[in-house]
């Protein structure tokens, strides 16, 4: 880029705490062509950053705790797309000299400036894409037949994002950043993964949350999901009342099968649930399924298998029911199911939902549009260049079954472990018992799911912005995107994470309850002694040795 060639010759004028302007006219002179600014404009520290208006998706507009320099930049990128970043620069004084990217959710077209905001409270230079197009998340009719903007929201606007911003902060500095760090949840998940399978010189450590990894997978299952419950007239259908009734028997059946009753279910996929259980009687009241209503629950929290016992995508959590709304409630399957079909894949707007069948999910899998799922498990170059990638996925979540992240986890250890490489050493994935899609617990379960992962800060705290980090924990053990930059800069590999949940997490007063997150496929186990709410009683332990984990009275 010009911009570094312009950075070789200046280097050695500037001093380390040189900041350039914060004008559109400083950054025009250091982009190259296809750059253009559309702001920059400086921000004093504890004043809120005014979301420009036409970023729909992502329209919150967060407490900057540090002043900096608020740039969006647009990029051209084919002569049918182009992208824009946005990037907030601390003031010298303020910079912790690294860079953070962090990502995006569903389809969402905008900069998501409230996980910017978080990462600045680190003082991060901190960069965030619009993927190259302008939708909220759940709108992909942008799509159809712009195959040049599938292939921005599938990595390029990430990347291209990743290098200009890097690039424009060591100009800013006269410095470049010492290290690079990614943190993302949903598609953001998905985002870092397909950067390190790309282009794994781009971050040291990366921190992806519940990924959506397996887009033409986990697209078409969200459709196959929503067609098991549809239509509503059918007598399978099980409406949305129910899935709070389902979901406490599922905490019946399953709370204490992990040893504890304390309504976290910790090992979902240890329990052997009784799904009859729910079944009416003559007489009952409503608050139990019909036989047919049974077969629907079973389909949804099992794998998706077509034909020829083909597996598609793992079902639904064990404990995630209390979500189901989002992609079950409805009287048609979720645009993110329906429009990925019609508008991503097929480029046919009228194609009817009850068409689909497996051989969709064979031409997604063939096409990969956009060339948006990270499935390469072959992550051995980020290895070899020293990365970490700590990733993680909530056990309630109703969105992304959880199963997915495992099946991940399990394919890069298969692909890496015959090559001699050991995941243990920079690779770890943390199960988070009771956690919904990235962030919260259902209110009577009230499982500690916060660890300032992707989206994380943006959900606790009375206004937006004011909270990063974790709020009086704030350090390598509680805080995941810490935890990792422990483990890239002294080589400090996190043996737990502790979440936290607090009584009021707007009001973030009193905890509710501490509760360390185990490198799968570890479990935490209570010791048996002192207060389960405080981390202090739970210990990390491998399979196998969670013998002792019921206790007899
Ligand atoms: C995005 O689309 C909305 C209309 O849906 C429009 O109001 C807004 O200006 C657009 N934003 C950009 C950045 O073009
Ligand atoms: C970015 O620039 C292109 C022209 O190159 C323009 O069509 C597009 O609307 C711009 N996007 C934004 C968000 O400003
Ligand atoms: C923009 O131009 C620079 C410099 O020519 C080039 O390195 C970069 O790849 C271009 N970006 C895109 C998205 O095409
Ligand atoms: C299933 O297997 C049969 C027999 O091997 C084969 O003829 C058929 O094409 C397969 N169907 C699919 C959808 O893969
Ligand atoms: C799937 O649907 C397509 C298009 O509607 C149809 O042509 C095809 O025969 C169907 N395949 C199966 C296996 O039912
Ligand atoms: C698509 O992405 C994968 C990594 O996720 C990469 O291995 C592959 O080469 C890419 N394919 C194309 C056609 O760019």
């Amino acid at each position: 880029m010009r911009s570094q060639h312009l950075l070789s010759t200046l280097l050695p004028l500037l001093s380390p705490t040189y900041a350039a302007d914060c004008t559109p006219a400083y950054f025009r002179t250091i982009l190259p062509s296809n750059a253009t600014v559309r702001f920059a404009t400086s921000v004093a520290s504890n004043t809120v950053f005014q979301v420009p208006r036409d970023n729909i998706a992502y329209s919150t507009s967060p407490l900057l705790l540090h002043s900096a320099c608020a740039v969006e930049i647009n990029i051209t990128s084919s002569s049918t797309s182009a992208f824009s970043f946005g990037l907030f620069l601390p003031d010298p004084s303020e910079w912790n000299e690294r860079f953070l990217a962090v990502g995006n959710g569903g389809f969402a077209g905008g900069v998501n400036y409230l996980d910017m905001a978080a990462g600045l409270g680190y003082g991060f230079a901190v960069m965030s894409t619009d993927t190259g197009h302008n939708s909220t998340s759940g709108d992909i009719t942008w799509a159809t037949n712009q195959e040049q903007k599938k292939l921005d929201w599938g990595y390029r606007a990430m990347h291209e994002s990743v290098v200009a911003a890097k690039a424009i902060t060591a100009a800013f500095y006269g410095q470049k950043p010492s290290r690079s760090y990614y943190s993302g949840c949903s598609t953001g998940g998905r985002q870092g993964i397909k950067e390190v399978q790309l282009h794994p010189e781009s971050f040291d450590g990366v921190l992806a949350g519940a990924p959506a990894w397996w887009t033409s997978h986990l697209q078409t299952w969200t459709l196959e999901a929503g067609l098991i419950n549809l239509p509503l007239d059918s007598p399978g259908h099980i409406p949305s009342t129910l899935f709070p009734v389902i979901a406490k028997e599922v905490r019946r059946q399953c709370d204490g099968q992990d040893g504890l009753v304390d309504s976290i279910i910790s090992d979902p996929e240890g329990c052997n649930f009784f799904s009859e259980a729910l079944l009416c009687g003559s007489g009952d009241d409503g608050e139990c399924l019909t036989a047919p209503q049974i077969d629907t629950l079973y389909k949804l929290h099992h794998p998706y298998v077509e034909t020829n016992n083909t597996f598609v995508f793992p079902g639904l959590e064990l404990g995630s029911e209390e979500q189901w709304n989002v992609l079950l409630g409805g009287s048609a399957p979720n645009a993110l199911g329906t429009q990925y079909v019609q508008n991503f894949l097929l480029n046919d707007p009228t194609w009817n939902y009850w068409d689909f069948n497996g051989s969709i999910v064979e031409l997604a899998d063939r096409i990969q549009p956009g060339n948006a799922t990270a499935y390469d498990y072959d992550l051995s170059p980020f290895y070899a260049k020293g990365g970490k990638l700590i990733q993680y996925h909530g056990e309630a979540d109703g969105l992304i079954p959880t199963g997915s992240s495992s099946y991940f986890y399990k394919q890069v250890l298969k692909t890496l472990k015959p090559k001699g490489i050991e995941l243990d050493s920079w690779y770890r994935f943390f199960l988070v018992p009771g956690m919904q899609h990235c962030s919260g617990t259902p209110i009577d379960v009230g499982a500690p799911w916060y660890f300032a992962g992707g989206n994380q800060a943006g959900a606790v705290g009375s206004s937006p912005g004011a909270v990063y980090s974790v709020p009086g924990f704030s350090d390598a053990r509680h805080d995941a995107l810490l935890a990792l930059m422990a483990w890239v800069e002294h080589g400090q590999a996190p043996d737990e994470i502790v979440a936290t949940v607090w009584k009021n997490p707007r009001a973030l007063g009193d905890v509710l309850r501490q509760r360390p997150l185990c490198p799968y496929p570890k479990q935490a186990k209570w010791s048996g002694k002192g207060s389960a709410d405080s981390a202090e009683s739970w210990s990390c332990v491998g399979v196998g040795e969670m013998v002792n984990k019921r206790h007899h009275h």
